[in-house]
């Protein structure tokens, strides 16, 4: 009789993706503790231009987005959907505090820890803020976010994360925020844009190699969690862009023939020598293809709010 063995979700995820041909492992497991430090360590690096980008969007347009996003002074929520540090979002909640604005904030994230340490902040930096933090997957949690359909919802969706998603879950993500969104609510969504390829590989292929450990730690969970046994200088990581699709790629590259094997799983994988693994997408967008995204979703677009460089937007929708 064949025997049953309850699988985690990455390890389920892991042996979809490595029993696929093409070989891929999910971008989302990125994310352990010590990958949301080495990706800290990536938005640090002067190269990676999008976290500055986005926070010259806030600073210097803070007010002109306060002016966008507020309708009178009608109670609203701001719900933010991947929060983290809340690092960006911090300068315009201070500035609608300081306004006197009368809004609620619900940050949303995956991991509780920096769910509590974003609260325990807001307490001591804005203790007058209401803030009601949520704990969990924020594709399952749009639903439950529409409770009060008579308060006006704004979502914030920014970092461009909108860019690793493949076509398939961007369709299903912008879906479930129209189908959770009534009429006049808005969402401010951050997309990178399509810029010189030579600015894109240098944020992407950076040359103090952190991109390279953010993909390998990827490796080192599934030894860790699935108990494995990657042996992580057997691989190489590659970027790729292609100008036409805006798509970044990262790939993990198999430098010689190898199985590998996953205790959690039972099974082992076989990888050819220069086998890739495809580990990650960042899409680059333009702005006929944002204004064609909203429309697609019942949404128009608003307001575009761009740095000094065109590099990077946060795009304001409304809800038709
Ligand atoms: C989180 N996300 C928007 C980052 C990006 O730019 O796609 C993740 C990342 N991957 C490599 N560098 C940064």
């Amino acid at each position: 009789m064949e025997k049953k063995i309850l699988l985690s979700q990455l390890a389920t995820d892991t042996l979809k993706g490595l029993s696929s041909n093409p070989k891929y492992l999910l971008s989302k497991y990125f994310y352990d503790d010590e990958g949301s430090r080495i990706f800290q360590d990536i938005m640090n690096m002067p190269e990676y231009y999008l976290t500055d980008c986005e926070h010259e969007i806030f600073s210097t347009q803070k007010e002109k987005i306060t002016q966008a996003i507020c309708a009178g002074n009608k109670l609203f929520n701001l719900v933010e959907l991947g929060s983290g540090d809340g690092l960006k979002t911090k300068i315009l909640l201070k500035h609608l505090v300081e306004k006197g604005i009368n809004f609620q904030y619900t940050p949303v994230d995956i991991s509780a820890k920096a769910n509590y340490e974003l609260v325990e902040s807001l307490k001591k930096e804005l203790p007058t803020l209401q803030v009601e933090a949520k704990t969990g997957d924020y594709f399952r949690k749009l639903k439950t976010l529409n409770g009060h359909a008579s308060i006006q919802k704004i979502i914030l969706f920014l970092g461009a994360n909108i860019g690793n998603f493949s076509e398939n879950e961007t369709t299903e993500f912008l879906s479930r925020l129209s189908t959770y969104s009534n009429s006049g609510d808005k969402v401010l969504i951050g997309f990178d844009l399509k810029k010189s390829p030579a600015i894109i590989m240098e944020a992407y292929n950076d040359p103090h190699g952190h991109t390279r450990r953010f993909n390998l730690n990827h490796l080192v969970r599934i030894n860790r969690e699935l108990d494995a046994d990657f042996d992580i200088r057997q691989f190489e990581q590659q970027t790729t862009y292609n100008p036409q699709t805006g798509e970044v790629k990262s790939f993990l590259i198999s430098n010689t023939e190898q199985t590998v094997q996953i205790g959690a799983l039972e099974k082992v994988f076989h990888f050819e020598k220069w086998e890739a693994v495809f580990m990650e997408r960042s899409r680059k967008y333009d702005i006929k293809t944002i204004e064609e995204l909203a429309l697609n979703h019942h949404f128009k677009v608003v307001q575009n709010f761009t740095d000094q460089r065109n590099y990077f937007v946060d795009s304001l929708w409304e809800k038709i």
